[in-house]
């Protein structure tokens, strides 16, 4: 049966204030994960230091990751941020003389991208496949991209810029027909389209807990599979990532043996409770469910967009954008200026505002926004 998402909406106090439609950014607060930090706060008058019931909540998140991506936890390292799972990765790699060249896009957010032209000090170099019209990754031009020298090729599951969503399953299939491994940075998807990393394939797949996953910032993850997990030893480390966290042994390096190996050091704990309860509340809509309602609300803010004359950048076809839609800007700082001054909150890069709707989003969020760009419509390009 369908969740009653309009039930939700009072859970979320900023709709009080706002209308809110930057979950590109960071997801709006729910009550039950203010609630969660509350109570590590009460936590620390009451007991000071309580490392088992933290290390619980880790463990917790890694579950409930697991349960959102149909995967194991064992497949799931829970990191600081994307960079960090990212990096961590990186340094599994390239530690043999076998290839040395990542493959990627134009699309990548910085950190990625940054993150491999750093391991030319590992002899790496990167090659970045343009975009083609629309904003979307043409398959044959990553297919030209690929040689034998190629270890990876790492893409965007969508451009935070732009909206364009890339198929991650003609990639992979690419990829792995020629023996090369994938990472997806999937920050821009996680928790607002249904991402099921077991029938996906791809061996590392990124992102972070702040944004459609309704928590804070300080909680990232990676997963990798089991495969990968088992050939690559990362050199980026910390205790959290030892076998037994509790052995304490300075004298050796000895990793857990899934993908916790790929974590470092003391976790952002405040965040984890935060992002548990984020995560509870966003299972129990179904991303399933949080994906349908955002895809209404997108027709009828692109329906609105072209009324005012405005230009939609985001590719509208099936699998061609995700949750965030891209609106062309004379002056995209001004006009997201002035749309706060309206309590609509929105956000912009590259030229373009970005209207990013949860499953806590209506249509009477749209009509206000698309109002407020019909008293700015000078800012629309
Ligand atoms: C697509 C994408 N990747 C990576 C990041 C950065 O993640 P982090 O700050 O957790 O490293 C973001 C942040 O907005 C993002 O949108």
């Amino acid at each position: 049966m369908d969740v009653d998402v309009a039930a939700y909406r009072d859970r979320f106090p900023i709709f009080k204030n706002a209308t809110y439609l930057n979950s590109c950014s960071q997801g709006a607060l729910a009550d039950t994960v203010r609630g969660a930090m509350d109570h590590y706060m009460d936590g620390m008058d009451e007991l000071g230091s309580h490392w088992d019931q933290w290390v619980g909540k880790q463990e917790e998140v890694r579950g409930l990751l697991a349960r959102l991506f149909n995967t194991t936890p064992g497949e799931v390292a829970v990191t600081a941020s994307a960079s960090a799972a990212i990096d961590s990765i990186a340094s599994a790699l390239f530690l043999d003389d076998g290839p040395r060249t990542v493959v990627t896009t134009s699309l990548e957010f910085p950190t990625a991208g940054q993150i491999w032209h750093a391991q030319a000090a590992r002899g790496v170099s990167v090659v970045h496949v343009p975009a083609g019209p629309g904003h979307l990754l043409a398959i044959d031009a990553l297919a030209a991209a690929i040689d034998d020298d190629t270890a990876l090729v790492s893409v965007t599951h969508v451009c935070y810029r732009n909206g364009a969503m890339t198929d991650l399953a003609a990639v992979i299939e690419l990829a792995h027909s020629r023996g090369v491994r994938v990472l997806v940075d999937a920050y821009q998807t996680a928790g607002a389209v249904p991402i099921d990393f077991t029938a996906l394939g791809a061996d590392f797949l990124v992102g972070g807990c702040l944004k459609y996953l309704l928590g804070m910032p300080g909680v990232g993850f990676g997963l990798v599979t089991k495969e990968a997990c088992a050939a690559l030893v990362p050199t980026s480390t910390g205790w959290h990532a030892a076998r037994d966290i509790f052995a304490m042994d300075i004298y050796g390096y000895d990793p857990a043996t899934d993908a916790r190996r790929f974590e470092a050091g003391t976790p952002v704990v405040p965040s984890l409770y935060a992002v548990a309860s984020g995560l509870d509340l966003l299972l129990e809509i179904g991303v399933d469910r949080a994906w349908e309602v955002s895809s209404n609300l997108h027709d009828q803010l692109r329906a609105g967009v072209g009324e005012l004359g405005g230009t939609v950048v985001t590719p509208g076809g099936t699998g061609e954008h995700g949750p965030m839609i891209a609106i062309a800007s004379t002056d995209e700082h001004a006009l997201v200026r002035a749309m706060a001054e309206d309590r609509v909150i929105v956000s912009s890069r590259d030229g373009n505002i970005r209207i990013s709707p949860h499953f806590y989003n209506d249509g009477i969020d749209i009509e206000a926004a698309l109002t407020s760009m019909r008293r700015h419509r000078h800012l629309l390009a």
